[in-house]
């Protein structure tokens, strides 16, 4: 009794709270509508993975031996909007890079990692992903769409229905290629790559793997924690294990049990705590995690040339890297990138262009993509 009365109270404590702020100055709150939520998730948890979706990644997935010598089988994943393919290049170039980072099968035949590409198309209910394929296909990948009618093909506003979605769809989009078995690797598609990153990922023991700021850590060293400096999930390897799969369910059901409360939350914010609920509890043995050392897998927001941690121990800040005169990164650093990734870099066609940048710049400095990749066994 007492419990519900005290419930009761906050509940009207809330009411009148916002009741007074909409009566204010502030009355124009944009209003947070969760029904789409349930696109996503139904009363009994996440919705299943459709047959075009579960086809596209058996198709596009690969047979790779780790270093431990079993074998993994994996996917490239990766999110488009209508928006995103109706102008500035950025989905095209994003593909071609993938397309330059070739590699030899077991066998002798030769690949590239645009042919293990599944996007997630969001776009209206009633449409097809005919236009996502002809621009993709080409290159090798191939787009599923994912429906709602949040997805209109105009740039998704800020903090509105489809600006939260985007969270769904990557998490879910995640969870489906764990559920059909296969380890998810996930791109961000503002970013390129120099060197084939799947040597790099499969060389460590670890369950799930993130891209972060510039600091001095070990992204070798199986933990239930990952080190005190933000995360970016625009790069993201998750091993398709149980547990992996637990904890990326709990991740979605997070962002599902906020947007119902109305206290909508976006992955990114999320990721760590959601990771580290379920590695603290079981432990490092049973779901480990790292984040991949950023003199490697730079992004923009830190420094236009990256970061140097070497010399540094575990926890100092790194130290963020400029252009020299002759505006270049210098070549020493430029060497050990495996990507760049531009999420603090404005809208999708200054994306484009920073990235075409960074492309001519490493072809200036180191040579051409692909160059410096290190060989792995794929079957
Ligand atoms: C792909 O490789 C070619 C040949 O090395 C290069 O000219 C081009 O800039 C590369 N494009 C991308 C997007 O990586
Ligand atoms: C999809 O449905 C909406 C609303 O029902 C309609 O206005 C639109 O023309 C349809 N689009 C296509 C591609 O059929």
């Amino acid at each position: 009794m007492k419990f519900i009365s005290a419930a009761l109270m906050l509940a009207m404590l809330g009411c009148y709270s916002w009741t007074a702020e909409a009566h204010g100055r502030k009355a124009i709150k944009p209003k947070f509508d969760p029904r789409f939520v349930n696109e996503f998730w139904n009363g009994g948890g996440a919705r299943l993975p459709g047959r075009e979706f579960v086809e596209a990644v058996q198709a596009a997935s690969l047979t790779v031996t780790d270093g431990r010598g079993r074998q993994r089988r994996l996917v490239l994943l990766s999110l488009v909007s209508e928006f995103a393919l109706s102008g500035s290049g950025l989905w095209e170039l994003f593909l071609g890079n993938l397309r330059n980072i070739t590699f030899s099968r077991r066998e002798g035949s030769q690949d590239h990692l645009a042919n293990h590409l599944v996007a997630r198309l969001m776009t209206m209910p009633n449409a097809t992903a005919t236009h996502c394929n002809r621009l993709s296909n080409r290159f090798g990948a191939r787009c599923v769409p994912m429906a709602s009618p949040i997805f209109n093909a105009d740039n998704y506003g800020y903090k509105t229905s489809a600006y939260y979605g985007l969270s769904f769809v990557k998490v879910l989009t995640i969870l489906d290629a764990l559920t059909i078995g296969v380890d998810a690797f996930f791109l961000d598609s503002d970013q390129v790559f120099f060197r084939n990153p799947l040597p790099y990922m499969l060389a460590r023991d670890i369950d799930v793997l993130v891209t972060g700021d510039c600091g001095a850590r070990d992204d070798e060293t199986p933990s239930a924690r990952f080190p005190k400096i933000n995360s970016n999930i625009g790069l993201l390897y998750f091993r398709s294990t149980p547990m992996v799969t637990r904890a990326v369910n709990e991740w979605l059901f997070y962002l599902v049990r906020k947007a119902r409360d109305r206290r909508p939350v976006l992955d990114q914010g999320t990721f760590v705590g959601a990771m580290e609920t379920i590695s603290t509890d079981v432990g490092a043995q049973r779901m480990s995690v790292a984040m991949l050392i950023p003199d490697f897998f730079p992004h923009r927001c830190m420094s236009p040339c990256g970061c140097d941690t070497e010399g540094l121990s575990p926890g100092q800040l790194g130290r963020k890297l400029y252009r020299t005169e002759g505006s270049a990164c210098q070549p020493l650093f430029v060497r050990k990138w495996y990507h760049f990734h531009v999420p603090c870099n404005g809208d999708m066609n200054s994306k484009a262009t920073t990235l075409q940048k960074l492309l001519r710049l490493y072809q200036g400095v180191v040579g051409p993509v692909n160059s410096l990749s290190d060989p792995f066994d794929a079957l």
